[in-house]
């Protein structure tokens, strides 16, 4: 993305938006570049600078993924550049995929949460999404129907979550997160001659066509590429128009301090806040929760705080698993499970009596119940307690439930030695990130630099959602949480940071500064003429991050 002079007037809003390629000309990080006009589009005055950056490569994987159409020639990543469903540039296209369900894997990431708003326009629904419960408004925002946490909801267990949600068939499943877990749900989730999108190279089979009619994309999320340039082209002269009017939303953004020198740290950063994240989880109100709920003001306590967060002591047969499944189980459960797809896909194809669908017939049991393992005891163990379980409940054969039975069967078939040595492993492990652990809580009491206002400022939205959220929830209310004091990357003037939750019920569905942004702003105003009031100039200072910069000097 570029400053271009888009008119002779040079107005502020005669910017552009691309994507950049790998070529010293076409790339970014310059003063000057070049972009090809016929792919560029211009930024509405409604899109700030920054949030249109997290546009080019973010709508394209999503779009390609799922409206480019099949290839022929075949491109760079095979027949399929997408799933070939109508977009909603194209006419017909807006709604026309009415009452069809989608699964979105992961739709709070950048590509998801395109992925979500497309599957809006395009009139899909539901609109199935993964994302962690502190994601879920913002992917209801975006459009899902239906938010799942995969944290509470493994993904071996999506499929039956779909099937919970929709019984049409699930044509496509578009996985902006293509982790091997994901990919295997999507995979399951699929309906037989459906299409899934991956973002990265599979992991289990092939791409293209398979023998039974489903489609595996592998999307290639580049305009600049020769297979996708009439797609970019299209898609680029629709983008003006969806955003300015506000049919795609870009991406939630934070400015981090000191351009390309800032980027090391906010990596950093999205480490830390997955630790955030997975506290709020464990300790908050999440349907990932397993503890009993505490005090809202301990929450907040700790919140504030930003404790650091508290080693956990994992269980020996998880820490075998990471550390030996490939050396010890792998080969020897993959030929196992070979034997039990094949009677397992010999059993399914028995007709069942009618009436007692969903529950396994005679036929079926008797054949499922007839596989042996030979000199395999334990294999046998854990395959007949599948079948038991089947019996009783019916269901799908879902490989990672067999794996996991098996890998702890294995742990526990190991000598007392063996697992003696891998607990010292684990203690010793732990005992080295409690020592870390306990220096992160010693130094929560250092003095505070502008870097650590700056830091803790950037992470305010982070740690303020999910308690706003919470609040929410619990008192039925929309809630708005805004704290003033001075801005570190505002060299220490007095601001407000925000965060709102909830929106009107009309349709429009509008948050409070843009449901009343006069009443917004005059509260912005007042609490500003209040900070400067209670920070004296050299607390101002003391926050700036230039501070440092001019005690330098
Ligand atoms: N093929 C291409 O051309 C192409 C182009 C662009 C990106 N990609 C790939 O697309 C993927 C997404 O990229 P991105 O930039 O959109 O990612 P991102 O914004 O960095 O994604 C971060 C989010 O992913 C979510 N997440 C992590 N693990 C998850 C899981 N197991 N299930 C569901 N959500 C999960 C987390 O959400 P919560 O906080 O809600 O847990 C996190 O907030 C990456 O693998 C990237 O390499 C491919």
């Amino acid at each position: 993305m570029a400053r271009y002079p888009w008119d002779s007037t040079g107005r502020a809003w005669s910017m552009s938006l691309f994507q950049a390629v790998y070529a010293h000309d076409l790339g970014t990080l310059q003063q000057y570049t070049v972009a090809i006009a016929t792919r560029a589009a211009k930024i509405p005055g409604n899109i700030s600078f920054d949030e249109a950056a997290t546009l080019p490569s973010n709508i394209a994987t999503a779009a390609i993924g799922i409206y480019g159409g099949r290839l022929d020639p075949p491109g760079a990543r095979g027949p399929y550049q997408g799933a070939g469903y109508t977009a909603p540039w194209t006419e017909g296209g807006i709604g026309k995929y009415k009452y069809q369900p989608i699964v979105v894997i992961g739709g709070s990431s950048s590509v998801g949460q395109y992925a979500i708003q497309l599957a809006k326009l395009s009139g899909f629904n539901p609109i199935i999404t993964t994302a962690s419960t502190s994601n879920e408004e913002y992917c209801k925002r975006a459009g899902a129907t239906h938010v799942i946490d995969y944290h509470a909801t493994p993904y071996s267990a999506l499929p039956a979550a779909v099937s919970q949600i929709t019984t049409e068939p699930v044509e496509l499943v578009y996985a902006a997160i293509s982790s091997e877990e994901a990919q295997r749900a999507a995979l399951e989730v699929v309906a037989k001659s459906g299409y899934v999108v991956l973002t990265l190279p599979p992991t289990i089979g092939a791409l293209g066509e398979r023998s039974d009619g489903m489609k595996v994309i592998f999307v290639m999320g580049s305009v600049n590429v020769p297979e996708n340039y009439e797609f970019g082209d299209k898609m680029y002269a629709a983008l003006p128009g969806l955003l300015a009017r506000g049919d795609i939303k870009p991406n939630r953004t934070e400015v981090l301090l000191g351009g390309l020198a800032g980027a090391p740290a906010g990596v950093e950063r999205l480490a830390n806040n997955s630790a955030l994240s997975h506290w709020f989880r464990n300790n908050g109100n999440g349907s990932g929760s397993k503890k009993p709920h505490d005090g809202l003001s301990k929450k907040f306590d700790t919140m504030v705080d930003m404790a650091p967060e508290k080693p956990r002591h994992a269980h020996a047969d998880q820490f075998f698993s990471t550390k030996q499944y490939n050396i010890m189980v792998k080969d020897c459960f993959d030929a196992h499970f070979c034997t039990v797809t094949s009677a397992w896909a010999a059993a399914q194809a028995i007709p069942q009596q009618p009436g007692v669908e969903g529950l396994p017939s005679e036929d079926q049991l008797a054949l499922l119940a007839g596989v042996m393992f030979e000199g395999d005891d334990l294999f046998q163990d854990v395959y007949d307690n599948w079948c038991q379980s089947f019996v009783k409940k019916g269901g799908k054969l879902v490989e990672v439930t067999l794996r996991a039975a098996f890998t702890h069967a294995v742990y526990h078939s190991q000598s007392d030695e063996f697992k003696k040595s891998l607990k010292q492993e684990l203690d010793s492990i732990y005992d080295k990130a409690m020592d870390t652990y306990r220096q992160l809580l010693d130094s929560a009491d250092a003095e505070k630099t502008p870097e650590y206002y700056h830091e803790m400022q950037s992470k305010a939205p982070h740690y303020l959602y999910p308690f706003a959220e919470h609040m929410s929830k619990r008192l039925g209310m929309n809630v708005s949480i805004m704290v003033y004091g001075p801005i570190s990357a505002q060299e220490g003037a007095i601001s407000v940071k925000s965060i709102h939750v909830g929106t009107t019920n009309d349709p429009a569905s509008l948050e409070w500064m843009d449901a009343k942004p006069e009443a917004c702003e005059a509260m912005v105003k007042s609490m500003c003429a209040f900070g400067e009031q209670c920070f004296t100039p050299e607390e101002h200072a003391a926050c700036s991050s230039n501070h440092r910069v001019e005690l330098q000097h």
